[in-house]
This record gives C-alpha cells, sequence and structure tokens, in this order.
C-alpha cells in the first residue's frame, strides 16, 4: 500500500508522517499519533464521536482521509487544556455533571468549541443546532447544553 507523506500541526505541534493511502484521519490520529481523544463510534458520518477541528471547521475524522490533511492544522479536545488548566467548556462540562461514560465527550466539546468561535454569546437553540451531530446516549443532552451555555457566559465575563 502507498504511503503518504503528510505535514500538519495537531494541536499547534508541527507533525511529519507517513500514512497508508486510505487510512482515515480518526485511525491515524488514533493508532499512529496516540491522540485518542477522537472516538470511533459508528465509523459512517452519524454520532460524531470523532469530530477534530480542521482549520477552524468542524470536522468528522472518520470520514476524513489524513493524507488530505497536508498543510492542515488539526485541534483535537487533548489540545484545549493549557498548563494543566483546563479549557472552559472542559470545566463547564465537569461541573455540569454533563458526561457520564464520556465517551461522546470529545466530539461534543469540539462542536462546541466551533460553535462558541464563532458565536460568542449563543442562543440555546443555537447550541442545539450547533450539537445535532454529536448522539449521546446517557446524559439527556440538557447537561450538555447548560454546559455550553455556561462556558459561553464564563467567556464572556473573562472577556468584560
Ligand atoms: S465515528 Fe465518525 S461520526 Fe461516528
Ligand atoms: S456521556 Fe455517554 S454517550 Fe454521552
Amino acid at each position: 500500500m502507498a504511503k503518504i507523506p503528510v505535514q500538519f500541526t495537531l494541536n499547534g505541534a508541527e507533525k511529519a508522517e507517513f500514512f497508508d493511502s486510505g487510512t482515515t484521519l480518526l485511525n491515524a490520529l488514533r493508532d499512529k499519533i496516540g491522540d485518542t481523544s477522537p472516538k470511533g463510534g459508528c465509523h459512517q458520518g452519524t454520532c460524531g464521536a470523532c469530530s477534530v477541528i480542521i482549520d477552524g471547521e468542524l470536522r468528522l475524522s472518520c470520514l476524513t482521509l489524513a493524507e488530505t490533511c497536508n498543510g492542515a492544522a488539526i485541534t483535537t479536545t487533548s489540545g484545549l487544556s493549557q498548563g494543566g488548566v483546563l479549557h472552559p467548556l472542559q470545566r463547564a462540562f465537569l461541573d455540569a455533571f454533563a458526561t457520564q461514560c464520556g465517551f461522546c465527550t470529545p466530539g461534543m466539546i469540539m462542536a462546541a468549541k466551533v460553535l462558541l468561535d464563532h458565536t460568542p454569546d449563543p442562543s440555546r437553540d443555537d447550541v442545539v443546532e450547533a450539537l445535532s451531530g454529536n448522539i449521546c446516549r446517557c446524559t439527556g443532552y440538557e447537561p450538555i447544553i447548560q454546559a455550553v451555555l455556561t462556558a459561553a457566559r464564563s467567556n464572556s465575563q473573562n472577556a468584560a
């Protein structure tokens, strides 16, 4: 199988890797690079557990070929905390009990981060829409929605 050279940044760190042609970004991140924060749920684009941010946009890593990521800036949930301090979204998820088994949580947080990056003061409907591609089998969604709204408020207070 052909090996494809790919250079990219992952959570700000430069990477240069060879990936087998056809390798999904999800498998590349988890199996080759060792970042297991994106989760493999459905592997067919329906659960959102594998969500990452590529060049500022929410993407499903199970449907993204690693070889298409040359030059990309990739962010995963692993890259959100800084110096051991949780990102406001991570803190809000913990405080709101918005994570139970935790399988959906990294994807939810990626989707929420893209929302807040583009819409710092979202409505509840904005949050519901932004998370509509992410499935959670545990929480009933309400704690997750509240966590995202809390993180947005926390961000705006910090910016004030
Ligand atoms: S694993 Fe990618 S959408 Fe479910
Ligand atoms: S916390 Fe278990 S799937 Fe969401």
